[in-house]
């Protein structure tokens, strides 16, 4: 099965390099799976319900979140809606919305998404790694092919996860960050790894927001809004080739454009 998974898209800007760029990475790599990390869509904060139909109508089968879920409160009804937008699931089990989507891609194969987050400089959560432990036993026992997205801040939280879970899942992706590591692995038991895929966004700016609004709030400890930058958008995303009859990686490789 081949995955293509989009990172945290910021705003506009990313929104757009989204659109310009999916369909032709879809077709350049074969793509059965699309995934993307949706938690900073609108305008950077959050995602609202028109936005993830759009990227459903583009041809994203799953989206997966973070701590920016519920920046944007008429998401929560959509949440429990549509199964296909995750936010993490080790926030508390009555949070609207589901950590965890099972579905048949195009080539009619059945794969899971796992989304978790990250306790280090992050608010407070459940522990992810007991939480996909339990997650990972409801599954049914025939899904081969799973995937996590591991949403936080601490590279070494993250590499953690990325052991924990060798062998267990096909592929654990972090996010959050908005800054690309090339570290992408495959682990020994056969779990493909990659610290942070990175953000479609501008990269123009502190991690997606203006530059001058992020500088203004490390000079003055001032609490500000908040803009997303609009220049030099760019798309950081990864690629995986999984074994569908074991679940174990064979490939993963960074995707860049822009
Ligand atoms: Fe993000
Ligand atoms: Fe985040």
């Amino acid at each position: 099965m081949k995955i293509l998974f989009i990172g945290d898209t910021v705003g506009k800007a990313g929104r757009a390099i989204v659109r310009q760029y999916l369909e032709s990475l879809q077709q350049e790599y074969e793509a059965d799976l699309t995934i993307l990390n949706c938690e900073n869509a609108a305008a950077g904060f959050g995602i609202t319900p028109k936005i993830a139909d759009e990227f459903f109508d583009w041809g994203i089968d799953v989206l997966t979140s973070g701590n920016h879920i519920w920046d944007k409160k008429e998401i929560m009804p959509y949440l429990d809606k549509n199964p296909r937008l995750l936010r993490p699931a080790n926030y508390p089990g009555d949070n609207p919305g589901t950590g965890v989507a099972v579905l048949k891609t195009k080539s009619g194969e059945e794969a899971a998404v796992l989304n978790l987050q990250g306790r280090v400089f992050m608010p407070p959560t459940d522990d992810p790694f007991r939480v996909a432990d339990k997650e990972l036993a409801k599954l049914p026992k025939h899904i081969k092919v799973i995937f996590v997205d591991m949403h936080g801040e601490a590279t070494s939280e993250k590499v953690a996860m990325g052991w924990y879970l060798d062998g267990r899942v096909s592929a654990v992706i972090g996010t959050h960050t908005h800054v690309p590591t090339a570290d992408e692995t495959i682990l020994p038991k056969g779990t493909a790894f990659l610290t942070d895929v990175g953000m479609a966004g501008p990269f123009h700016s502190v991690i997606g927001v203006v530059k001058e609004d992020v500088i203004r709030r490390f000079l003055t400890s001032i609490p500000s809004k908040f803009e997303s930058a609009s220049q030099d958008a760019r798309l950081n995303g990864a690629f995986l080739e999984i074994d569908s009859q074991t679940g174990k990686a064979r490939h993963i490789e960074r995707v860049h454009r822009r």
